[in-house]
């Protein structure tokens, strides 16, 4: 009966293990205690004959100390950890720290979005230099010569002279259409992302530096058609289903005919506020047929090939959509304000 029960009990406090020290008190109890099972099997073991006394006294005192045994060595790891932690200075009952995530800049945010949209209509993307000369800033885009329209841009010059004229930053990616054209064959479907620089004061409204995205599409039989349609599904991947275009004639020296896209306001939904000047539209974008000249100047037969173009302000565009009024604050990289779009987008 007895050796049943130091049989059975020794099992159950081999397989014992615990890093609580709750539980690990009652195991105390249970088997070491002055009520406990031990305390028990001894007070039987005094009503045992001697024959049996001699074999079980034996047993029973392995079976006391392997219980002793268990209780030292987890008590002892238990109290090691407990002082580790209390010596490291940590309370394990706070909540953990959080995890920060890093924030897309808004405007990086924005050119993806551009680019993911281009993407879907075979638009792949490319880049040109910031510093240009002027063949590819404007020449070769049928600005010409002391023209006014250069006017419409105010330069940063770097160098007067060179090869190609004078070295500038430059005022406009449509300068990396002309790269592309020159290094290649049509048909050309391809985005320009970049920065582009321009002579102006700081303020809320204007800053010396800004983004675009390009657009340029040549192939044959490209039409005003298919620039209107693949703006209008531009705007509706972007701002929405439901958001009108309209386009208004306008004047590029390097498109003809040209236009400038205005939106309905995505803010009032064309309602009217501040944003649109109660007017319901706000412009986005300025685009229209390449000119046969420009196609010319890069080596493309304008007989053979047509192609439309457009150019947008990447800020424009994220204003429209976060409503950030102050352009200032895109290049001041103050984290209370980028961190704000750490969720928006991926
Ligand atoms: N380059 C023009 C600007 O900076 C924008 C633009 C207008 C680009 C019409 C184009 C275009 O490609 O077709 O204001």
């Amino acid at each position: 009966m007895l050796q049943e029960q130091i049989t059975q009990y020794s099992a159950e406090i081999n397989a014992f293990d615990t890093s609580n020290a709750e539980e690990l008190e009652q195991f105390r109890i249970r088997f070491l205690g002055t009520k406990g099972i031990i305390k028990d099997i001894f007070d039987q073991f005094k009503a045992v004959s001697p024959e049996e006394k001699r074999v079980l006294g034996k047993v029973l005192n392995e079976f006391k100390q392997v219980a002793e045994a268990k209780y030292s060595s987890i008590n002892e790891v238990l109290s090691i950890s407990a002082q580790h932690t209390e010596d490291l200075g940590l309370d394990l009952t706070l909540p953990g720290e959080g995890f920060e995530v890093g924030a897309r800049h808004p405007l990086a945010l924005v050119r993806r979005e551009i680019i993911d949209i281009f993407n879907k209509l075979g638009f792949s993307v490319a880049e040109g230099p910031e510093i240009e000369d002027d063949w590819h800033n404007f020449s070769a885009l049928n600005f010409p010569e002391e023209h006014p329209a250069r006017d419409m841009q105010d330069t940063f010059f770097l160098k007067k002279g060179g090869e190609n004229g004078d070295i500038a930053l430059r005022t406009h990616t449509s300068s990396v259409q002309v790269r592309m054209m020159e290094g290649g064959k049509p048909p050309f479907r391809a985005l320009m992302p970049g920065r582009v620089y321009r002579n102006e004061a700081i303020s809320a409204r204007a800053h010396c530096f800004f983004h675009q995205v390009e657009g340029l599409y040549v192939d044959e039989n490209v039409s005003f058609a298919d620039l209107k349609q693949t703006l209008f599904y531009f705007v509706q991947e972007l701002y929405g289903e439901g958001t009108k275009v309209r386009f208004r004639p306008s004047y590029f020296p390097f498109t003809e005919p040209s236009a400038e896209m205005d939106i309905s306001c995505t803010i009032c939904k064309g309602e009217g506020c501040q944003m649109c000047k109660y007017s319901g539209w706000v412009e986005i974008l300025g685009c229209g047929m390449v000119d046969p000249n420009v196609l010319e100047n890069c080596g493309i037969d304008s007989k053979k090939y047509s192609g439309f173009a457009f150019g947008m302000g990447i800020e424009r565009i994220a204003n429209l959509k976060f409503e950030i009024k102050d352009l200032r604050l895109f290049s001041e990289n103050d984290v209370r304000f980028l961190k704000q779009y750490k969720t928006v987008l991926i």
